[in-house]
């Protein structure tokens, strides 16, 4: 067998969604970390996956960082954007900042899946799969491959599920 491919993947989404969670999640026993502090700026995390390298760009979702995210579309191969599914005062701003990005110069006509993590399905009360695809209106963005996955980012369920779709749309 060859060398595993590398990808660079941009994990974007608000602040608190749990971003650095999920990725924690992904990293074997001795590279895990005990504590997980709001990102400043961004932090990457090179993560073998299956058969593939995933090299996440972990950026802060902070509103006084969102601006940085639009840097790193250009040598994106794929995007995840994640939500807090029980966060539904914020619901409205994801939606700004998910079309934000769907509709920037430099990802608009670029080929590359977006895959949406609807995060923290185990608090009570978090919306389902269905009303994250229509608070984000994932009908309307077209002309690329885009997934809904339930996650928890504390146990783990649903990530590896998720990953795995992505991995299979890197080819
Ligand atoms: P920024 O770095 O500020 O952009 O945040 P982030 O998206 O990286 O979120 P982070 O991973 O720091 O998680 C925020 C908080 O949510 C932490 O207290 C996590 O423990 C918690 N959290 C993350 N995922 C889940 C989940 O699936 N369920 C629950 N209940 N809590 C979660």
């Amino acid at each position: 067998g060859g060398r595993k491919k590398d990808f660079n993947i941009l994990v974007i989404g608000l602040d608190n969604s749990g971003k650095s969670t999920i990725l924690n999640n992904l990293k074997t026993k001795d590279t895990k970390v005990a504590t997980i502090n709001p990102t400043v700026g961004f932090n990457q995390e090179k993560i073998n996956f299956q058969s593939v390298n995933f090299n996440f760009f972990d950026m802060s979702g902070q509103s006084r960082y969102r601006s940085l995210w639009e840097h790193y579309y250009k040598e994106s191969n794929a995007i995840i954007f994640v939500i807090d599914s029980s966060d539904r005062m914020r619901f409205v701003v994801s939606n700004e900042e998910l079309a934000d990005v769907v509709n920037h110069a430099e990802i608009k006509n670029k080929d590359i899946p977006l895959l949406i993590l609807a995060n923290k399905k185990d608090v009570k009360g978090a919306a389902s799969e269905n009303e994250i695809k229509n608070e984000l209106e994932i009908n309307r963005i077209k002309g690329r491959n885009c997934k809904v996955y339930s996650t928890n980012g504390l146990s783990g369920e649903g990530i590896n599920e998720a990953l795995e779709w992505l991995a299979s749309e890197m080819k």
